[in-house]
């Protein structure tokens, strides 16, 4: 079967731009199989012009790492798990996440996220609680990829800004959970309560598929109820 991809390009500084490829494939590869065929050898457009490498992240390519996160026909969500025979009109569009500076083509600069979180201090500084029945949520929580995705989905968030969005909120719930810190939760206000609008974007495209709104419900009822 023949699928047309059409990927945007961008140079560090240009304007962005789409080439499209034509690709014989049965359906059962990913996108991420395409991404990497295309650029590791001289491919050819469709038009016959041959193609600069696309460039584009990657890390497990098991849908473990998160690095391989951009929009696929306008969805968030992770390149390595993304089959073409989920798209039965075989034309898909490849674009980079549009919440993130682009560095080239499909990578994106997510820094601005890591240190987001660094700057709420989401860390244990002294024994941790654990609890029995919490420990399910917990385990949870840990498995976030902070691949950007509920961010990229995320009407609220805007790079730059004070607000972290579920990213911020799904993390600190193992640590409110764990910890008597005062101090995460006046960033959790701070940085999430506040200007969250409630509009669970984010729960619908979580590639780990984590339960975001129960997790958010949870860190919730800890920060701001003291529950
Ligand atoms: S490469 Fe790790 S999630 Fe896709």
């Amino acid at each position: 079967m023949e699928y047309t991809l059409d990927i945007a390009r961008q140079s560090p500084g240009g304007k962005p731009w789409r080439q499209t490829f034509l690709v014989e494939d049965s359906g059962e590869s990913s996108v991420s199989t395409i991404l990497d065929s295309i650029s590791s050898q001289v491919s050819l457009d469709a038009e016959g012009e041959p193609a600069e490498p696309v460039v584009w992240e990657c890390g497990c390519l098991q849908g473990k790492c998160g690095a391989c996160a951009m929009r696929i026909n306008g969805v968030p969500r992770l390149a390595c798990s993304a089959f073409l025979r989920e798209f039965p009109k075989r034309r898909i569009l490849v674009e980079p996440l549009g919440k993130f500076p682009v560095i080239k083509d499909l990578a994106v600069d997510r820094s601005g996220m890591f240190e987001s979180l660094k700057q709420a201090k989401l860390w244990l500084e002294g024994e941790a609680f654990n609890s029995k029945f919490r420990h399910d949520a917990c385990y949870q929580s840990a498995m976030c990829l902070m691949c950007g995705c509920c961010l990229d989905v995320c009407p609220n968030f805007m790079p730059d800004e004070e607000f972290f969005g579920a990213a911020l909120a799904v993390n600190a719930y193992r640590i409110l959970e764990q910890s008597e810190a005062k101090s995460i939760a006046l960033e959790y206000k701070k940085r999430y309560w506040h200007t969250c609008g409630k509009s669970l974007s984010c729960d619908k495209v979580c590639p780990a598929k984590l339960p975001v709104e129960e997790l958010m419900a949870r860190a919730n009822a800890i920060a701001i109820w003291g529950k």
